[in-house]
């Protein structure tokens, strides 16, 4: 099970930096997402942050180069038919992933793999509507991807040895530490994780400090590089809640109930940095 050819289907935030390690690591990469305009805005992502890492002398201009020119924008779906494996990054929905990855399923060789980066929707879940549940795995990639070290690799219940070995090769090409993470809710980086930012909110909505306090206490008390709070504004505060969503009802623990806070900004469109504003301000 050779890997040379990868789609990443959702070219965001996540899914472009998932593109900009795979092709630094010499695989070709397809991007596909529901239009071209939010390829086009996945590429500039990937070129504004290979410009940055040239000019800190981190790659030359022709290692930049030779990156983009692994990137192909695929705006038909169809285009993968030929890819060795794909990595999902898409909305954090059940419904949309499962039509997606059902049409993979279909398009793809039979021997690909069938990646998905969730941060916390069940891979079994996911696996079960392919008519081969066991090529599907998970490949959890940290924010911001290019930086950080971690990627979990999720095996669904019915997920084949060889594929979790196989993606844990390609985390590895991508210079990144795979470690292996059965298939629970939040798996082991949102369920430690989350709960910390949850109870960081809960801190706010007590009145216990401020957000600058709050994060102030984790950074300089616990040497974490930035505050909880600034971290919810990094992940996005939508995402945050609807990993508190799915370990509350993955588990049916009320010690993972989401603070009304926490929903109040997201009802208000206050998301985080992405929207300009969440537990700080970035206009
Ligand atoms: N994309 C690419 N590179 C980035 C970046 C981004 N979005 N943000 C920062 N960097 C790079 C910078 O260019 C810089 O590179 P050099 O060392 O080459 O100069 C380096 O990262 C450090 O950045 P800064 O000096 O600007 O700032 P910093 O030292 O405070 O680091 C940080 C920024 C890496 C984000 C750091 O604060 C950090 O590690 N924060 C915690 C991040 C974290 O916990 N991520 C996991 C979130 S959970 C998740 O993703 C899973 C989920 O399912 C929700």
């Amino acid at each position: 099970m050779g890997i040379n050819t990868i789609i990443v289907v959702g070219v965001g935030q996540m899914g472009s930096g998932i593109a900009q390690v795979a092709a630094m690591a010499g695989y070709k990469v397809y991007l596909n997402d529901v239009d071209e305009e939010l390829i086009s805005k996945g590429v500039n992502l990937i070129n504004k942050n290979l410009q940055k890492n040239a000019e800190k002398g981190k790659i030359d201009d022709s290692q930049k180069q030779s990156t983009l020119d692994l990137i192909f924008s695929a705006p038909n779906l169809a285009e993968c038919k030929d890819c060795d494996m794909a990595i999902e990054a898409i909305v954090e929905d059940i419904t949309i992933k499962s039509e997606l990855f059902s049409k993979l399923d279909a398009l793809l060789p039979p021997d690909a793999i069938l990646a998905s980066n969730t941060s916390s929707l069940p891979i079994t879940e996911i696996a079960s509507y392919t008519k081969a549940p066991e090529r599907v795995v998970g490949m959890h990639f940290m924010n911001p991807v290019p930086v950080m070290q971690l990627v979990e690799v999720i095996s669904g219940q019915l997920t084949d040895d060889e594929v979790l070995s196989v993606t844990q090769d390609v985390a590895r090409t991508m210079g990144k530490t795979p470690v292996a993470v059965d298939d629970y809710p939040g798996f082991v980086s949102n369920r430690v994780l989350m709960p910390m930012i949850n109870e960081a909110v809960f801190c706010v909505y007590e009145g216990v400090a401020s957000p600058e306090g709050v994060d102030q206490v984790m950074k300089l008390g616990m040497n974490h590089p930035m505050g909880p709070l600034a971290l919810a504004d990094l992940i996005g505060l939508d995402t945050c809640l609807s990993i508190m969503e799915v370990l509350y009802e993955g588990f049916s623990d009320p010690k993972y109930r989401p603070c009304p806070l926490l929903r109040r900004y997201v009802n208000a469109g206050l998301l985080g940095k992405k929207a300009g504003r969440g537990f700080y301000n970035y206009t």
